[in-house]
């Protein structure tokens, strides 16, 4: 790995100054962010950082309060049950992610009398927490000289130093010059200026060059990249799906709904009986008028909906009361379903 630029180590104060001067200026007020003057709570910056990690700011912003008011503390969730975890992650996707948090909840009530360790090394061997994660709660939380690369603090150092290697392949060879960048008293600031930065002016179509407070120092504004940089590599187009789902009632007017295998997509998580078009059981099916887009990482899924009664009663199927679907973990795609077919949900 190159050693980073001495332009950069000898630039790095400046850098600092000046981000933090922006950031100082132009930061969004977020719920997880600490009020100046007060310390940071590591348990709401460990959630708010996985919650982060491959969910909108916007969505974070709706519902980190109400997940932190239900889960205040790791004894807290610790003692609950993961399916009250999965129900409170609903519609912020990855649900891996609510099951990784709730074995880290364990392992730090378990193994560091209930703290969130504070330190990079330990953090970065809690279950549920990557390089990343460890990184950035070291860095916001604690006040460590460390500076997370994501997405966005990638594209941001690319530009800086001209990387011109796709980052799929090289993103590991950015955090020594992350590390150069390192250091200050203001190091949780300067994690989350980076993020800011990216996220509002070094954004991945068209920068904001002309507000950027590290315009002076760029190299690829220098040579006049920007835009161009991150190399891009051609995304694999992502296939397309079809499902048919079944919206099944008993006589009691129950829900036939059932739970999906645990490992695999939304692991774990309650959704109608679903089945590839033509796989239909034999039963007195009727289509619903339009069909149900939904897209996932790495397909695109269009579902029919079908009501009715299969012959034979489905395997691995049970009801619910159609008006107490609130105590379920529902993918958001289940409920984009029940909405389609008129079910609150
Ligand atoms: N993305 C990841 N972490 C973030 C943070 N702390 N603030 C804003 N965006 C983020």
């Amino acid at each position: 790995m190159p050693p980073p630029p001495a332009v950069l180590t000898a630039a790095a104060t400046r850098l600092r100054r000046t981000l933090l001067e922006w950031y100082d200026r132009a930061k969004r007020t977020l719920p997880w962010r600490a009020t100046p003057g007060v310390a940071a709570d590591p348990w709401a910056v460990l959630v708010s950082e996985i919650m982060l990690q491959q969910t909108t700011v916007a969505t974070v912003q709706a519902r980190f309060d109400p997940f932190l008011a239900r889960f205040p503390t790791p004894a807290a969730m610790a003692e609950a049950a993961l399916d009250d975890v999965l129900h409170a992650w609903q519609g912020l996707g990855y649900y891996r992610r609510a099951r990784g948090l709730h074995a880290c909840a364990r392992t730090i009530v378990h193994g560091h009398a209930g703290q969130v360790p504070d330190e990079s090394e330990a953090l970065a061997k809690l279950p549920g927490i990557g390089p990343y994660t460890a990184a950035a709660v070291a860095a916001i939380a604690f006040g460590q000289q460390v500076v997370p690369v994501d997405g966005n603090v990638a594209r941001v150092l690319a530009r800086l130093i001209a990387h011109d290697r796709p980052l799929s392949a090289t993103k590991a060879e950015l955090w020594p010059y992350a590390a150069a960048l390192a250091g200050g008293d203001r190091p949780g600031d300067l994690a989350q200026a980076l993020m800011e930065l990216g996220a509002l002016v070094c954004t991945p179509r068209q920068p904001a060059c002309g507000i950027c407070p590290w315009a002076f120092a760029c190299r690829a504004r220098a040579e006049g990249r920007a835009t161009a940089l991150p190399v891009k590599v051609a995304k694999r187009s992502r296939p397309e799906r079809r499902a048919v789902a079944m919206l099944i009632r008993d006589d009691r007017g129950r829900l036939c709904l059932r739970r999906r295998p645990e490992d695999g997509l939304l692991g774990g998580l309650i959704e109608l009986p679903a089945v590839d078009p033509g796989e239909l059981p034999p039963g007195d099916w009727q289509a619903l008028p339009g069909t149900v887009r939904h897209v996932f990482t790495h397909f695109s899924l269009e579902t029919t909906v079908v009501t009715g009664r299969p012959v034979e009663a489905l395997g691995d199927a049970f009801f619910h009361p159609a008006d107490r679907l609130h105590e379920l973990a529902l993918p958001t795609l289940t409920r984009k379903l029940l909405r389609h077919a008129g079910v609150a949900a």
